[in-house]
């Protein structure tokens, strides 16, 4: 038995079904190296494939991960053509073991501003995995909390324009539907890395309830130890959704 007791995965609790990760600190790791940006985001690359491995073999149900964000588009152009690069190579790399692994993945933001190619990778990754039963992922791409509000006020007054809902008819259930997430549940955790306390535009509805795990772990050096200990972490909080105990 090891005698660390976080890794392997803490087991005394319970699991949280979905977990959310804003992977920050790529550009830090790069430039704490004097390498440029674009080998932060690389490395941060191999990160995304240890916090599956490490979902995986916890348990959890659904992983989301914040690739890029809406206001990310005002990046240099070098380091959002980087980006997309990567984000072809990821499909082109990853799709038939995460196929084989029963991941399914899903894109999920403005799709329309990414280049043709990168939405031809999208549909790719997407129809490859599809019917994936061990895990599913979101990328986040292209993705902010407050366009995905908009986006589904849009869409519900749509309806209601159409005759097709009445008003009445929206409530949270209604209205979660409506997000980018649809009818999956929301996050249990969302861990943020680089020690930042913000949650940058990041899925504002979904969190509501959501327990945060802060780490000032850089994203490139993001391991299933730090997925483990955020989980053990997430063990001991008490989750009371408002109430004066857990329900
Ligand atoms: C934040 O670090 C990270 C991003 C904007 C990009 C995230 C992308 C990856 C982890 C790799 C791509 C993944 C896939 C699945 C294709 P930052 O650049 O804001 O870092 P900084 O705050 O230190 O500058």
């Amino acid at each position: 038995m090891s005698d660390d007791p976080v890794f392997p995965f803490p087991s005394n609790g319970p699991i949280p079904r979905h977990v959310a990760v804003i992977m920050d600190g790529n550009g830090r790791w790069a430039a704490e190296r004097g390498l440029p940006r674009h080998e932060g985001h690389w490395e941060g690359m191999k990160a995304v494939r240890e916090v599956i491995e490490g979902s995986l073999e916890a348990g959890i149900e659904i992983l989301t991960l914040f690739a890029f964000s809406t206001e990310n588009w005002q990046r240099p152009e070098e380091e959002i053509e980087a980006l997309m690069t990567l984000l072809k190579i990821y499909v082109e790399q990853e799709q038939a073991e995460l196929r084989e692994r029963g991941i399914e993945v899903r894109v999920l933001g403005d799709l329309g501003r990414m280049d043709e190619e990168a939405r031809a990778a999208v549909d790719r990754i997407q129809s490859v995995t599809s019917g994936g039963a061990e895990l599913r992922l979101n990328l986040m791409i292209s993705y902010s909390g407050r366009a995905d509000i908009v986006r589904a006020a849009r869409e519900l007054a749509r309806k209601v324009a159409a005759g097709e809902l009445t008003p009445e008819q929206i409530d949270d259930r209604a209205f979660s539907e409506a997000l980018y997430t649809g009818a999956l549940p929301d996050p249990d955790l969302l861990i943020r890395t680089s020690a930042e306390f913000r949650i940058s535009n990041f899925m504002l509805w979904q969190l509501a309830y959501t327990e945060f795990h802060i780490t000032p772990c850089l994203w490139p050096d993001f391991t299933r130890r730090e997925l483990f200990s955020a989980v053990a972490e997430y063990q001991r909080r008490e989750r009371r959704f408002g109430r004066v105990s857990a329900p």
